[in-house]
C-alpha cells in the first residue's frame, strides 16, 4: 500500500493522474466504522483514493487535548488495507505541513465558524481550514468526503469552498453510530466503558424529539431533563437551527431543514450529536 510521509512525494504521485474522479477523505487517525464508511464510499465513486492521517495541531485549543488525541497508525494502514490495498495514504509530520511554525491563517468564515464549536473552541475552525487548504492545494481532489457528525466543519468548509471557489466538491457522509446510538468519533476510545454505555441516551433522546415532533422549548427541555438523569454528562449547548445557515430557528414547523445539536462533556472527554429534525 502507498504510504507517503512527505509533500512533494505526494505531488509527484499525483502528478500522474489525470483523470477527474481522484477522492480525498481528510482524517486525524484513530480510525472508526465512521471514517471507514467514508474511504469505502470515496472507493466507489473515485479512480484513485487518497486517505490523509494527520492529527492537526493548529485546531486544538488546549494543549492537554492535543496531547491525548488517540493515534493508532499501524492500525489505521491495515484497515484501510482492508478496504482496498491500492489506496494511498499520506501521514505527515507537523514540520512537514507547517514548516514555518505552528500557526493557523485567519479565515472569514462569517457567523457559521462563531457559534456552537467556534464558540467554545475559539480558533478551532482557522485551524481545520488551514489544514484543509494545504491538503488540498497539495492533492487537488477532485471529491473530499467529511462526516456529517461534525455537520458544523462540512457547513464551514462548504462556505470556505464556496467562497474561494474551489473546485473540489465537498461530499457529505451520514453518521455511523455504535449500537446504543453513540455517534462514532476516534474520542469515543477515552470514555470509560460506564460513560461509552451511557452515552447512548444522547441519541435516544435526540430521536424522541424528532419523531414526537417537539417545537423548540419542548425540545430544549426535553434535552435538558435527560441531561438531569445523567448529571456526569455536562451539557455544553444545545441548538435548534437550519441545516445550511445554523442560525437558531423559532418554529421548527416552517423551518427550512431544521436540525438539532448537541454537545457533551463526560469525564473531560468532548462529544457532539446531531440530528435532522424533519
Ligand atoms: O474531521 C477531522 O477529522 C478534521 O477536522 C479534519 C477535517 C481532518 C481536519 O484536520
Amino acid at each position: 500500500m502507498p504510504l507517503y510521509r512527505k509533500l512533494d512525494a505526494l505531488k509527484s504521485a499525483r502528478s500522474s493522474y489525470k483523470g477527474n474522479a481522484l477522492g480525498m477523505v481528510p482524517t486525524m487517525g484513530a480510525l472508526h466504522q465512521g471514517h471507514l464508511s467514508l474511504i469505502s464510499r470515496a472507493k466507489r465513486e473515485s479512480d484513485v483514493v487518497w486517505v490523509t492521517i494527520f492529527v492537526n495541531p493548529t485546531q486544538f485549543e488546549k494543549k492537554d487535548d492535543l496531547d491525548k488525541y488517540p493515534e493508532s497508525l499501524e492500525a489505521d494502514i491495515a484497515a484501510i488495507h482492508e478496504i482496498k490495498a491500492d489506496i494511498n495514504i499520506f501521514a505527515p509530520t507537523a514540520k512537514e505541513m507547517y514548516p514555518e511554525g505552528l500557526e493557523a491563517k485567519v479565515q472569514t468564515l462569517g457567523g457559521l465558524g462563531n457559534l456552537m464549536e467556534g464558540a467554545d473552541r475559539p480558533g478551532h475552525y482557522n485551524g481545520v481550514i488551514t489544514i484543509v487548504a494545504k491538503l488540498f492545494e497539495a492533492l487537488q481532489p477532485n471529491q473530499a468526503y467529511f462526516g456529517e457528525k461534525d455537520f458544523q466543519q462540512l457547513q464551514v468548509i462548504k462556505k470556505w469552498g464556496k467562497d474561494r471557489h474551489i473546485q473540489t466538491r465537498i461530499i457529505a457522509c451520514p453518521i455511523v453510530r455504535e449500537a446504543n446510538g453513540l455517534a462514532m468519533s476516534s474520542r469515543n476510545t477515552q470514555l470509560s466503558t460506564e460513560d461509552r454505555n451511557e452515552a447512548g441516551f444522547i441519541y435516544q433522546t435526540m430521536l424522541k424529539c424528532k419523531n414526537k415532533l417537539l417545537d423548540k422549548a419542548a425540545v430544549y427541555t426535553t434535552i435538558k431533563e435527560a441531561f438531569s438523569a445523567h448529571p456526569n454528562f455536562d451539557l455544553l449547548y444545545v441548538l435548534c437551527a437550519e441545516e445550511d445557515n445554523l442560525k437558531e430557528v423559532d418554529d421548527l414547523v416552517s423551518a427550512n431543514k431544521p436540525r438539532l445539536f448537541i454537545a457533551t462533556s463526560v469525564a473531560g472527554v468532548r462529544l457532539i450529536d446531531n440530528i435532522a429534525l424533519k
